[in-house]
């Protein structure tokens, strides 16, 4: 294992997207942001220096963080934010982990611009447990607005309304052939026939689940969230933010005489509206003749309905640890604590002499528990390892919702929710199953839940209200997926476990940066163990205070 080193400087850059120039937040001036490549068992360190007048944090998506939870990076949570002119170092290593992740801004919507991969790749003799690809080649969808998307957050959360959706989404940073003027702005994959490609699905979309398809070629996935799975072919992948999907793409034996489109568009099912384009960029057969090329059309994948939920939990239980000696999944076979989550959304009252723009005039929020997570003015990690918790969060975060309800039947009336930055404790090693659940308050709708610090593993899911008698006795033990996102199904539930070996705070939050602002967040505070590995050391000492 080595070291690597980085330079991330975060400056604002003009980009041209949809025919208009505006300028974003980069890392270095790149969009997307740059690559990080790694080997597994590798250390990172990676010195972020602020050059903008955006308070910045950033954060490494689905890396476990390993008794290294002072550089995980979500703002408030972990760390108090970079300031401008201000720096901080990230050093953390990448361990047990091989396939793809990615790196984010983890304050406001920064990350609408300020992404990159993250290539794990296996250790130096070690070789994939599928054939060795040809080429590897990161693919990451995103969203693109022609407005000013931290003056759309902040406006959302002043009215209490939703925010304006995007207006594109991308590939690698490109939004395709939306508007006229915007086909130049097309991604490209040039291919050679025969040949096997592994394509890095990334979804660091803001708002919405991807539905990812290539006209005429099917996908092996192999790997998600940076684990390897049992190999299964699928014409379609479905991807939430935050989720990481690693694909085997075959191409034609023989050279066609056309293209073939990739295209993404959203999986939504809540009360919308949301951003209905689609993106698309193109596979190019690089020995294709070019005097024949394009005189037959272009072929275009088919694909799922926006809210075609079957599928989406059809794909999400195909995905299988691949369970061998060699790459064991370890799930918890016996259960510390249990825990029953509601996930969704609810309403808060209307200030005083304020119009809101939520339902009957409410403000808009996001729940676990019927608690709205209330972001502090410190960072929880620091206030945790001080022993400095008064006035910045209490241990009363409710392990079961306050009051049962039909919880995917009809709309309940006047659920409000209740507020307070709520945080579970748990002792070292506890081993943990939750249960979350979705709920229609304000409709039905599928909810990514991302948590920090740990992969779980997928252990149950299904439609309607669980049932704490029946569906334990379905659950997979053998070879559920081990993720560190999981969409909590639309009208459904999904049950997942853990085992809480990596002391520190961390956030577990909807990955819809609407629902995150909104509320849709908690933590669970992991105290440490008694064993020489098992503290979390002092912090560095260029944290940034608040
Ligand atoms: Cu990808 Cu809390 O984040």
């Amino acid at each position: 294992a080595i070291t690597r080193h980085y330079k991330f400087n975060i400056k604002m850059q003009n980009v041209t997207r949809l025919c208009q120039t505006k300028s974003i937040l980069t890392v270095n001036g790149q969009f997307p942001g740059p690559r990080i490549i790694a080997r597994e068992g590798d250390r990172l360190v990676i010195k972020v220096v602020n050059h903008v007048t955006y308070n910045v944090t950033l954060h490494w998506h689905g890396v476990r963080q390993l008794r290294s939870g002072w550089a995980d990076g979500p703002a408030y949570i972990t760390q108090c934010p970079i300031q401008t002119g201000q720096s901080y170092v990230y050093s953390f290593s990448v361990t047990g982990q091989r396939g793809t992740l990615f790196w984010h801004a983890h304050i406001s919507w920064l990350r609408a611009t300020l992404y990159g991969p993250i290539v794990i790749l296996p250790k130096k003799h070690d070789s994939y447990p599928f054939p060795q690809p040809f080429k590897e080649v990161p693919i990451i969808f995103g969203e693109w607005w022609k407005a000013d998307t931290e003056t759309i957050i902040s406006q959302a959360l002043q009215s209490g309304g939703a925010p304006n959706n995007s207006d594109a989404y991308t590939i690698n940073g490109l939004t395709g052939a939306l508007s006229n003027c915007s086909a130049k702005d097309t991604f490209k994959l040039k291919v050679k026939p025969g040949k096997t490609y592994l394509l890095r699905l990334i979804n660091a979309a803001l708002n919405d689940e991807l539905f990812f398809s290539i006209a005429n070629h099917t996908l092996t996935v192999v790997d998600a969230d940076a684990i390897y799975v049992k190999p299964f072919k699928t014409p379609i992948v479905l991807i939430t933010p935050g989720q990481t999907i690693n694909v085997l793409l075959t191409t034609k034996s023989k050279t066609p005489n056309t293209n073939f489109v990739m295209a993404a568009r959203p999986y939504a099912t809540g009360p919308g509206p949301f951003d209905n384009t689609t993106v698309t960029g193109l596979v190019e057969y690089e020995e294709s003749n070019p005097k024949q090329m394009n005189k037959k059309p272009l072929l275009k994948p088919a694909l799922p309905k926006f809210n075609d939920t079957a599928f989406a939990m059809k794909f999400s239980k195909r995905i299988r640890s691949l369970a061998t000696a060699k790459f064991p999944a370890n799930v918890p076979n016996k259960v510390d604590r249990r825990f029953f989550f509601t996930v969704g959304l609810g309403t808060r009252p209307c200030p005083l002499n304020q119009t809101c723009q939520g339902p009957n005039n409410t403000m808009f929020a996001g729940t676990v528990n019927n608690v709205s997570f209330v972001q502090p003015n410190t960072a929880l990690l620091q206030a945790h390892f001080f022993n400095k918790s008064r006035g910045v969060y209490t241990t009363d975060f409710p392990a079961n919702p306050p009051f049962i309800f039909n919880y995917t039947g009809t709309t309940p009336s006047n659920i409000m929710v209740a507020s307070g930055t709520k945080v579970v404790v748990l002792p070292f090693n506890t081993s943990v199953e939750l249960v979350m659940q979705d709920t229609s308050i304000i409709g039905a709708e599928s909810h990514p839940l991302h948590l920090h610090g740990y992969n779980f593993f997928v252990v149950g899911q299904g439609f309607g209200n669980f049932n704490a008698n029946k569906d334990p006795a379905k659950f997979n033990l053998v070879d559920p997926a081990e993720r560190n996102t999981v969409g909590v199904p639309s009208g459904g539930w999904v049950a997942i476990r853990f085992l809480a070996d990596n002391p520190g705070v961390w956030f577990m939050h909807c990955h819809l940066e609407v629902h995150t602002s909104w509320g849709l967040k908690m933590a669970w505070i992991v105290m440490d163990g008694k064993g020489p590995n098992q503290r979390l050391p002092r912090p560095p000492s260029d944290l940034p205070t608040c």
